[in-house]
């Protein structure tokens, strides 16, 4: 069987692959990127590393010739994402390629406040339907590692500023989602199922708050703004506007429940409970005290 797996250089590209050399010789494996000079050592260890860009869909026809089963991981490219993930799907299904697990988002509506990041997504899980290829969804959840950032600075500064409201999060760990992938391109059952792969807990802004201040050791408290101050702060202190407003959506679309997401799936597939947000701060505990 030969397995390729698309942004390959990308942090859960190579959680993947870490994981799929663990089920496969690595002759089974392709890893098709943009940067194939970073992924040389897993080459030296026999994978087949080629060059793939969806920018550049005539990339794709020899970077996915002769793939049984295809993972196809979103790109960051917010705005072009539906174009990019097309050419990839048009040039799986040209390939020949038997199944495409595509990573998604929880909640991938146009309703959903995220705006772009949470509509490609789900643009892309319609077209892959519509392709007549077998396909699987992974619908992730929030990754936890992006809790780092928010945690250093409530630990910096005592306090979470945050417009979140009532509203929860369920963070799950990139190598989670890296291990259902792994697990749903080499067993069979999956074709047609859409599986949200989310953390076991929900948190709250307060849940938040004595995580962020149990791993990092200072006291931390919730400071709620308003959509509209937590953009005027975060532009006062110097972020570019467009990323203001990004994080604003972010927290809006966690007030609205977008986020609020706890689903048994990945323990069904993986036989255990998924790791902790915690645990997760715990492994980075360097970087929230290099911030704070
Ligand atoms: N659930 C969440 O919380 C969450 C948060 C952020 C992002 N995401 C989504 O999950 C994806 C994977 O996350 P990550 O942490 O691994 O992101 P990452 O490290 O930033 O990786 C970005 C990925 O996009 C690929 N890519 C970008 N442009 C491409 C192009 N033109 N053609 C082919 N591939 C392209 C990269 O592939 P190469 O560099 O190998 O070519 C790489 O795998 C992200 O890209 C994003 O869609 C999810």
């Amino acid at each position: 069987m030969s397995i390729i797996v698309t942004g390959a250089a990308g942090h859960v590209g190579r959680l993947v692959t870490e994981q799929l050399l663990e089920r496969l010789p690595p002759e089974e494996l392709v890893l098709v990127t943009r940067r194939p000079h970073a992924l040389e050592e897993l080459g030296a260890r026999g994978a087949d590393v080629r060059y793939g860009n969806f920018d550049d869909p005539a990339t794709l026809d020899g970077a996915f010739a002769g793939g049984d089963r295809l993972l196809l991981i979103s790109t960051d490219d917010m705005g072009r994402r539906v174009r990019q993930h097309d050419a990839a799907i048009r040039a799986a299904a040209a390939a020949g390629v038997g199944r495409v697990v595509f990573t998604s988002h929880v909640h991938p509506e146009a309703a959903n406040p995220l705006g772009a990041m949470a509509r490609e997504v789900g643009e892309t899980e319609e077209r892959l339907q519509r392709s007549g290829l077998e396909w699987t969804v992974l619908r992730f959840g929030s990754f936890a590692e992006l809790q780092i950032p928010p945690a250093a600075t409530a630990a910096m500064n005592g306090r979470l500023v945050t417009n979140m409201g009532d509203g929860r999060i369920v963070p799950v760990s990139r190598q989670d989602c890296a291990e259902a992938a792994a697990i749903t391109l080499t067993t069979d059952g999956h074709t047609g199922q859409t599986y949200e792969i989310t953390g076991s807990q929900a948190f709250s802004a307060p849940d938040l708050a004595e995580l962020y201040a149990d791993v990092s050791g200072q006291p931390v408290k919730v400071v709620q703004l308003s959509d509209m101050v937590l953009t005027s702060v975060l532009v006062s202190l110097g972020t570019p506007w467009r990323a203001a407003l990004d994080i604003t959506a972010f927290g809006r679309a966690i007030r609205r429940g977008f986020f609020d997401v706890v689903d048994p799936a990945f323990e069904r597939l993986t036989g255990r409970p998924p790791v902790a947000a915690r645990d997760v701060l715990i492994a980075h505990h360097g970087n929230l005290l290099a911030v704070g």
